[in-house]
């Protein structure tokens, strides 16, 4: 089955743990992963976890990207990371995997500049892209924010930025009618049926993750991984709001 996670914010060990618990604890045989995003691209934290560790994932990571990466450094860290350690799919591409087409949309709509930095947001030429692709070319669609409109609720304290989502994503559910459209960056469960789609929304990567299987069914798996006692680099980072294990929201 399919591992989905998402927001581990640079704690990639979540991704093992939680497959982990799904093969061990359950045991449901995972295939591969895939992040939805703010999976943490950042320099200092990949090289300690993939280089000075040697860590490495126990089964293929996919992943796409969120609103907390370094998108200054994104390009050079794709040249390094990137098909070695885990494998990006980059927005309006479709990527076929375990047989399912899947259209990925990383970034996430406009809160603020600390939030979002411009190269995260979702652009009218991302959606434009997305729409170029023949309706019948995606099984499911796979973005970091959800799509506005679907009632996604805001987070306590964050209703200043207004109704969740990113804007036209009513367009990509009229174009490609997918079955399923699983995202993350809202850190709460969140599941809706509207016309032919399923909306999944996926809490952080400490709390669990979903599986899919065949036929497109999908479940939620509750796991709650609890903190360890945080390093004074990762309470720092965390004031910096470069971390931010506790997925307040976004
Ligand atoms: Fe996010």
């Amino acid at each position: 089955m399919i591992l989905f996670i998402s927001d581990t914010h640079c704690a990639y060990h979540l991704i093992n743990e939680q497959i982990e618990y799904a093969q061990e604890e359950l045991a449901i045989p995972v295939s591969c992963v895939i992040h939805l995003g703010d999976f943490g691209i950042f320099r200092p934290q990949l090289y300690d976890f993939f280089i000075r560790k040697n860590g490495s994932f126990l089964k293929p990571v996919y992943f796409i990207e969120g609103n907390h990466e370094d998108f200054d450094a994104f390009d050079s860290l794709m040249k390094k990371y990137n098909n070695v350690y885990f494998t990006y799919l980059s927005r309006s591409v479709v990527t076929e995997i375990e047989g399912y087409k899947f259209l990925s949309l990383g970034g996430s709509a406009y809160m603020d500049a600390m939030t979002t930095p411009t190269a995260s947001v979702i652009k009218d030429h991302h959606i434009d892209d997305c729409l170029e692709i023949h309706s019948e070319g995606v099984d499911i669609i796979i973005t970091h924010d959800c799509p506005q409109g679907i009632g996604v609720p805001n987070s306590p304290g964050l209703e200043v930025y207004g109704q969740t989502g990113f804007a036209r994503g009513d367009e990509l559910a009229r174009h490609f009618s997918p079955k399923l459209w699983i995202f993350g960056h809202h850190h709460k469960w969140f599941e809706l049926e509207k016309g032919n789609t399923r909306y999944l929304g996926l809490s952080g990567s400490r709390r669990g993750f979903a599986l899919l299987g065949e036929n497109y069914e999908c479940m939620i798996i509750n796991h709650h991984i609890p903190f360890k006692k945080p390093s004074f680099l990762s309470k720092a980072l965390t004031f910096l709001r470069i971390l931010r294990p506790n997925g307040p929201s976004h």
